[in-house]
């Protein structure tokens, strides 16, 4: 069976009473309660990780090295800035699929950027919880062997 780590940065325990104009109003265990459905659906089991701490989430990465197939990583505010992240990502070798709930291109300037975008796998960007979705169906594809983007 494969085995997937779904991690939340920073803000995302906040879900459905923040900014709910923008991320929606499911809460984050409601988020991860129909992930999980859909992961038993799918044959994957999930785990999952909520920090607002940059370390945790650094370290978890570190360690997930071996034990998942693929990590989904939605890092908050510190994709844009987290080097340390971002270094995170290289030193391992699962690979990394990075998603966010907004569109990130189509808000404030300093969200355009990713830090982490160049050693991912791949980026969701945009289609609220979907975009969770879309990254597992991603991540089931890559670890059956079908990774498209040739990365
Ligand atoms: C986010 C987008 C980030 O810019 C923001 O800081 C978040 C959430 C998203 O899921 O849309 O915390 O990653």
């Amino acid at each position: 069976m494969v085995k997937f780590l779904i991690i939340n940065g920073p803000n995302l325990n906040m879900l459905g009473k923040r900014e709910p104009g923008i991320y929606g109003s499911q809460s984050l265990s409601e988020l991860e309660a129909e992930l999980k459905k859909y992961g038993q659906q799918h044959q994957v089991e999930l785990d999952f990780l909520q920090s607002n701490h940059e370390g945790v989430i650094i370290e978890a990465l570190h360690q997930a090295e071996g034990r998942y197939n693929c990590i989904i990583l939605n890092a908050g505010a510190f994709t844009h800035y987290s080097f340390a992240i971002r270094d995170a990502i290289s030193a391992i070798r699962v690979p990394v699929i990075e998603v966010h709930l907004s569109n990130i291109y189509a808000r404030e300037e300093f969200r355009h950027k990713s830090v982490l975008a160049p050693v991912t796998a791949g980026q969701i960007s945009g289609f609220g919880t979907l975009s969770y979705i879309l990254a597992i169906q991603g991540a089931i594809a890559m670890s059956r062997g079908g990774n498209s983007n040739g990365g």
